[in-house]
């Protein structure tokens, strides 16, 4: 296409007044309906491991549900904990509970300065949440097969204000990418090298989330046992992606001293916990094969998103950008050429794509070279994607 026929074509999408969101990474109608039979899996019977689930108890959560949990992120389910539907906010609760209580070691606060690294380009939420906190972020560099951790380990080695490493190590959001062995390795070695009370926050929230043949991600818990760093990481998951994103449940996993040390903090917060859900989960999802099947359902009619946004962006000659093809996870992470991706947003923006901010994919809204753009493609119907993206690569012809 020549400068003309660009300008032409994204005036012809101006015209047709279009209203198409790939914002946010969420399951699609069909995806959320292969979940439905949960809703009724009870059967109005509210006995369930010798427990009256209807009512307060089990704190850590039941058992079967503790021990999905201990499933997606390959640990003893005795340490985990089932929660309410959000990873997030156990994050959050893990994160306040290092501040102001301490798990390994003494409380974060009375130190004055505070520091994480940020593996880039990363989740925007987690950003969020560690800002919320007054908590400095970092930037560090993404590799393809995790974070670059050279840079990681010269950091925590001089910087003891750093404490901690927010990480998603599978099919990460956005990039997509699988940590390798060695990463996984350095990452378990890592609090040796770093502050006394550093923690590994580990955010596997898409372990099961393939839909292509993909890279296995090894057990981190196993290599922090071996380098005696099992009490310097938290791990977190959540059925969010696999049955109900707003009616799900979630985990957090660690050693049995942070455990302990958590749940001091934690059951201040509620007498108990939704064991209703959690059962309707450990009975839809029997054993590791019922997961695997379901899980291969999402598989199918996810993959056809991705196979579009694929297609499309093969149409860009090459010098346009860059972007990821991931064998599983929500996300494709585009770059275009340094300083155009703001403008890429405004267009899409003017011809009705909404994109996720520029900027989300950093700490502090700030992408320091203005060229990121995440894209979302799970939620939107197939035609409707396919027209996001012709508005999308027109806009990123127009851009640059
Ligand atoms: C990496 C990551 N962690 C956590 C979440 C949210 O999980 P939850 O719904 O369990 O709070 C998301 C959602 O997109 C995510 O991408």
């Amino acid at each position: 296409m020549n400068k003309f026929e660009i300008k032409e074509n994204y005036k012809k999408l101006l015209k047709e007044k279009l209203s198409l969101d790939l914002t946010r990474g969420q399951p699609s109608k069909e995806q959320l309906k292969l979940s439905e039979p949960l809703d009724q899996i009870l059967k109005n019977k509210f006995f369930f491991e010798g427990e009256d689930i209807r009512n307060y108890g089990l704190i850590k959560g039941l058992n079967s549900a503790r021990k999905l949990g201990g499933m997606l992120l390959g640990v003893n389910f005795k340490n985990v904990i089932a929660n309410g539907t959000s990873s997030l906010n156990l994050t959050f609760m893990a994160l306040q509970a290092l501040l102001f209580k301490g798990l390994n070691g003494s409380p974060w606060i009375k130190n004055k300065k505070i520091s994480f690294l940020c593996p880039v380009p990363g989740y925007d939420r987690h950003f969020s949440l560690l800002e919320s906190l007054g908590i400095i972020m970092i930037n560090v560099p993404l590799t393809g097969e995790g974070p670059d951790m050279d840079i990681v380990e010269k950091l925590v080695a001089k910087d003891k204000t750093i404490k901690g490493i927010i990480c998603v190590p599978k099919h990460s959001n956005p990039t997509g990418e699988t940590y390798s062995s060695k990463v996984l390795e350095r990452l378990a070695k890592l609090p040796k090298k770093a502050s006394k009370d550093f923690m590994i926050f580990y955010d596997n929230a898409y372990s099961v989330h393939d839909f292509k043949k993909s890279k296995k991600l090894g057990n981190i818990f196993n290599l922090c046992k071996k380098f005696k760093t099992s009490n310097n990481i938290i791990m977190f998951a959540s059925t969010s992606k696999i049955t109900f994103a707003g009616a799900g449940i979630s985990f957090l996993a660690s050693s049995e001293k942070v455990l302990t040390n958590f749940l001091k903090f934690y059951d201040k917060t509620r007498v108990g916990s939704d064991k209703i859900n959690q059962a309707k989960h450990a009975k839809f999802f029997k054993n590791k094969k019922s997961l695997e099947d379901h899980m291969s359902k999402h598989a199918v009619l996810i993959s056809k998103k991705f196979e579009i946004v694929e297609n499309y962006l093969s149409k860009l000659p090459p010098e346009f950008g860059t972007w990821t093809k991931p064998t599983g996870g929500y996300f494709v992470s585009f770059d275009s050429k340094p300083g155009k991706a703001k403008k890429i947003y405004n267009l899409c923006e003017l011809a009705g794509l909404k994109l996720t901010k520029v900027g989300a994919t950093f700490p502090y809204n700030k992408d320091p070279h203005d060229q990121n753009i995440r894209i979302s493609p799970s939620k939107i119907s197939n035609s409707e994607l396919k027209k996001a993206m012709e508005v999308f690569i027109i806009s990123v012809m127009l851009a640059g």
